[in-house]
């Protein structure tokens, strides 16, 4: 077996996998998230490894598997999170996470510092509010004595597998998310690391996603019920590891992921610097490959909110007939008419990255008139997500980058009416795939990679198939190109009102 951790914001969810691909069990325990202020997102890594030990225990009990029937360890984790560790390995406060909005100020003197465009030339990216190496410049603006305990810097899942392996090391695809990464040559940008004042020695060794990185330690073996000397590979970035996991390992492929946020993904072979970095350009966990991505903050977020606030009816029925609300919600979404009558929704309700890197955009219905309904406005969030999720890969459309065919995955892909509203809006063939485990079937394939010495893309080849297609409906299309065409108009106008 190979045992996957993805360890996400919510909680850690470990899976295990035969030499068949064939997912034996999954666990997930939960942790805190912290929010000490509007706007700032935190959590204590020492609840992450406390929660991985266990989850891994509960696991291998779970499945009746031995720590000696386990071959190789991968990790997948949410990204860009600051994990600060003194010279003893002990935390020095709790991890500033991707979602924290804390550092727009610090993203600026980073641009300024490096200069806008060397920064992009150097790294492939701008400075957003969500990568790591503003949160190290906020640390050391706002809490000085903290960054002078500093000796090591982390991300999430690396501190994990520094637990696991008593190793550091962080792999390129993950790395790409911290702003210091020369993501061309996969490797530190010393340049970068110099101008913002940060000591190189920080920063630990890096790996392709499917190296083996560390070798589970004798104490750790006791506590988990693993085997001493497994191999742990280096694993990678969730984004990374999702797409691995779906078998976005090809030029051509790409993929939608939709949880709370809303990521579009593609493979890219080679390295192309897009000059405006509107999207983002990392390593992928394939090693020598590169991706780009476009990030909206809330996608199936918006979704959770319309229900959460809006659909207590819905809630209640579903509930008495035992159904999922958004299975109700959906249903109803699909009885209005496409466009809904005109009315758009704007899915920017925790402020934006990707087209609008905007942490003060909102969200908003326009056009809403006498004749809308719920039905209408429930439609329209979906509708309103969806050409969100166009916005990115019109980007990447207009990158070069040819795509065939968008892999869906998470909460939203289970229901056939999103699934043909994104074929639909964004005009191309939408597939599902036999794998639904996410970001920790990715990591679990690294692991199998790293430990069978078998490529990735050979390794996806062999375990991740098709198992339904929806092709866009024409007739579909051209109504939804000018309902499109009025949304990205939306932004621009509404901006000075947002702010
Ligand atoms: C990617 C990103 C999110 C987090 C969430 O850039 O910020 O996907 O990794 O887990």
């Amino acid at each position: 077996y190979f045992l996957g951790i993805d360890l996400g914001t919510s909680a850690v969810k470990c899976i295990l996998v035969n030499d068949q691909g064939e997912v034996k069990a999954s666990h997930s325990e939960e942790y805190p998230f912290l929010q000490p202020q509007p706007g700032w997102a935190e959590q204590h890594p020492e609840d992450w490894w406390t929660g991985t030990a266990s989850c891994i225990t509960a696991l291998l009990k779970k499945a009746a598997v031995e720590g000696e029937e386990v071959a190789g360890i991968g990790l997948s984790g949410q990204m860009h999170g600051s994990v600060f560790l003194n010279a003893d390995l002990q935390v020095v406060r709790p991890a500033l996470l991707w979602c924290d909005q804390r550092t727009a100020a610090e993203c600026e003197w980073i641009e300024q510092t490096v200069g806008i465009e060397e920064l992009g030339r150097l790294t492939g990216n701008k400075a957003l509010t969500g990568f790591t190496a503003p949160k190290i410049i906020w640390l050391r603006n706002h809490e000085p004595e903290h960054y002078a305990q500093t000796a090591h810097l982390m991300l999430p899942k690396d501190y994990v597998r520094l637990q696991l392996t008593g190793a550091f090391g962080m792999d390129v695809a993950d790395a790409s998310g911290t702003l210091l990464l020369d993501v061309a040559h996969r490797e530190w940008s010393q340049t970068v690391v110099q101008r913002l004042g940060i000591p190189m020695e920080w920063l630990p060794p890096l790996f392709e996603s499917n190296e083996i990185a560390g070798y589970l330690l004798p104490a750790i073996a006791e506590l988990t019920g693993l085997k001493a000397g497994t191999p742990v590979v280096a694993g990678g970035g969730d984004q990374a590891c999702g797409a691995v996991g779906v078998g976005v390992v090809k030029q051509g492929i790409a993929s939608v992921a939709l949880g709370t946020s809303g990521v579009v993904f593609v493979h890219d072979d080679t390295y192309q610097m897009d000059p405006e970095c509107r999207l983002h350009s990392f390593c992928h966990g394939v090693p020598g490959k590169w991706h780009r991505m476009g990030v909206m903050l809330a996608a199936g977020g918006s979704f959770q909110w319309w229900k959460n606030h809006f659909a207590f009816e819905e809630q209640q029925i579903a509930d008495a007939e035992g159904r999922d609300v958004y299975e109700y919600l959906t249903a109803l979404a699909e009885t209005a008419p496409l466009g809904s009558e005109g009315l758009l929704f704007l899915p920017y309700l925790t402020g934006e990255r990707t087209p609008h890197p905007d942490p003060k955009a909102r969200g908003g219905f326009i056009g809403l008139n006498m004749r809308h309904t719920k039905a209408h406005m429930t439609r329209s969030v979906l509708e309103g997500i969806t050409f969100g999720l166009r916005d990115s890969l019109e980007l990447i459309k207009a990158s070069g980058i040819q795509i065939t065919e968008l892999r869906v995955s998470g909460g939203g892909a289970r229901s056939l009416f999103w699934r043909q509203l994104i074929a639909d809006i964004c005009g191309y063939p939408v597939v599902t795939v036999n794998s639904t485990d996410g970001p920790a079937y990715g990591a679990a394939v690294m692991a199998a990679s790293g430990v069978l010495k078998e490529d990735i893309s050979e390794l996806c080849e062999r375990w991740i198939e098709v198992v339904e297609r929806v092709e866009p409906n024409h007739e579909h299309q051209a109504p939804y190109d000018e309902y499109y065409e009025i949304y990205r108009t939306l932004y621009p106008t509404l901006k000075s009102a947002m702010h």
